[in-house]
């Protein structure tokens, strides 16, 4: 299968394919765009069913990066990882030292960090081969270099944003039925915060340990055939994604969708349709950023604190977005990508601009 020619494909700047026959790596770098700062983004391991799946998976996930980073006003470009295989099945340390040999051949264009199938272990392996790996960072109150905590406080701060925009100033979450897809690394914090905040939280997960781990937790189990007919006031996808296609978005009960999955949408059209039946979305790059955001304090030596303030602001930003979609009648998605590609063409200036400064290359990298 051709690159350039997939749909996925967006001028990316390179795009890199890794293999080593000993420990049977297979891995694609994508770099989107290193115009605000080196390319960062997690390293994703998934068993692909195919070569093609891997590729989209990589060019769609850096694009992201891009604009996710553009929007939180980090200094910082777009870059995805993905390594093919089963994380339970195929994970070594000699493939994660192999990775890291990749890592480093790419000179910090591209700087890895954790996401679904990695771990702060893993990327402690892969920094036995590379400089150019975060997540690593175990300072005081940082959760050990796992950014997925910081992730979740965005997508709970952003979920009581949303729900304010959709309800009015007083609305809270308390009461509230919420429906968890996925309860991972993300999924789990966000629902201790949801339980905390007096939210009726509901969970669905195709792996059954997790499951009930957060049944434990005190979310109730739904199978996952009810999960887009379930009636629900919020939806929070955070299991993978193409989550919400034009088929079953008709279906869906929900009064706002909000959740830490990255690429949630099977394609803009599925904004379209969230706007036009009154289900307000809020975009997943927009939303999710906080484990970025650590990211960057880890590498620039900043604090708890100073990610904690920054995902405040990004809180801001994506009431802005809501409010400006409502005021101008359009969907959700295309505005957050316009202010991104506004700061994009602005070199990273503008109305969006952060206390965030300088770039990883200034920062020791
Ligand atoms: P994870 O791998 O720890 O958790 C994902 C969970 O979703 C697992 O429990 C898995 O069994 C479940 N799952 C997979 N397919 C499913 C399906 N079809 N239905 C229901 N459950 C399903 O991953 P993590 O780190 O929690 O990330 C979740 C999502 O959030 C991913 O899309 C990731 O790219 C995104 N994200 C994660 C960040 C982080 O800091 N970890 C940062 C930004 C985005």
């Amino acid at each position: 299968m051709g690159v350039f020619s997939t749909d996925s494909f967006d001028n990316h700047e390179s795009v890199s394919f890794f293999s080593d026959a000993d420990t049977g790596l297979r891995a694609i770098i994508a770099v989107h765009s290193s115009r605000l700062g080196a390319a960062v983004g997690g390293c994703r391991m998934y068993p692909y069913s195919s070569e093609g799946a891997a590729i989209d998976d990589a060019l769609r996930l850096s694009r992201g990066m891009t604009y996710k980073s553009a929007l939180a006003g980090l200094p910082m470009g777009g870059g995805k990882a993905v390594i093919i295989g089963d994380p339970s099945a195929d994970k070594t340390p000699a493939l994660l030292r192999a990775f890291g040999d990749c890592v480093e051949r790419l000179g910090g264009r591209y700087v890895t960090a954790e996401d679904s199938g990695t771990t702060v272990a893993d990327m402690a392996c892969i920094a036995e081969r590379t400089r150019f790996v975060s997540g690593l960072n175990a300072g005081p109150s940082r959760h050990g270099g796992d950014p997925s905590p910081y992730t979740a406080y965005g997508v709970f701060r952003g979920i009581q944003q949303a729900w304010r925009v959709k309800k009015g100033e007083t609305a809270t979450l308390a009461g509230c039925r919420v429906l968890v897809q996925g309860a991972g690394a993300v999924g789990r914090h966000l629902i201790a915060l949801l339980i905390a905040e007096g939210a009726q939280v509901m969970a669905a997960d195709i792996n059954a340990d997790n499951l009930q781990k957060s049944v434990a937790m005190g979310a109730s189990a739904i199978a996952q055939d009810e999960v887009f007919s379930v009636a629900t006031d919020i939806f929070a996808p955070c299991a993978m994604g193409s989550v919400f296609t034009t088929a079953n978005v008709m279906s869906i009960q929900a009064e706002v969708i909000a959740g830490a999955a990255n690429n949630q949408l099977e394609g803009p059209e599925v904004a379209k349709i969230l706007a036009r039946r009154g289900i307000l979305y809020a975009p997943d790059f927009a939303i999710n950023a906080g484990g970025i955001i650590d990211v960057y304090y880890q590498r620039s030596g900043g604090e708890h604190r100073q990610v904690i303030s920054h995902i405040e602001r990004t809180v801001s930003v994506l009431e802005q977005i809501l409010r400006r979609a409502q005021c101008e009648q359009r969907d959700t998605h295309s505005v957050a990508e316009e202010m991104a590609e506004q700061r994009l063409l602005q070199g990273g200036e503008g109305p969006l601009k952060t206390a965030a400064s300088g770039s990883l290359h200034q920062v020791g990298m």
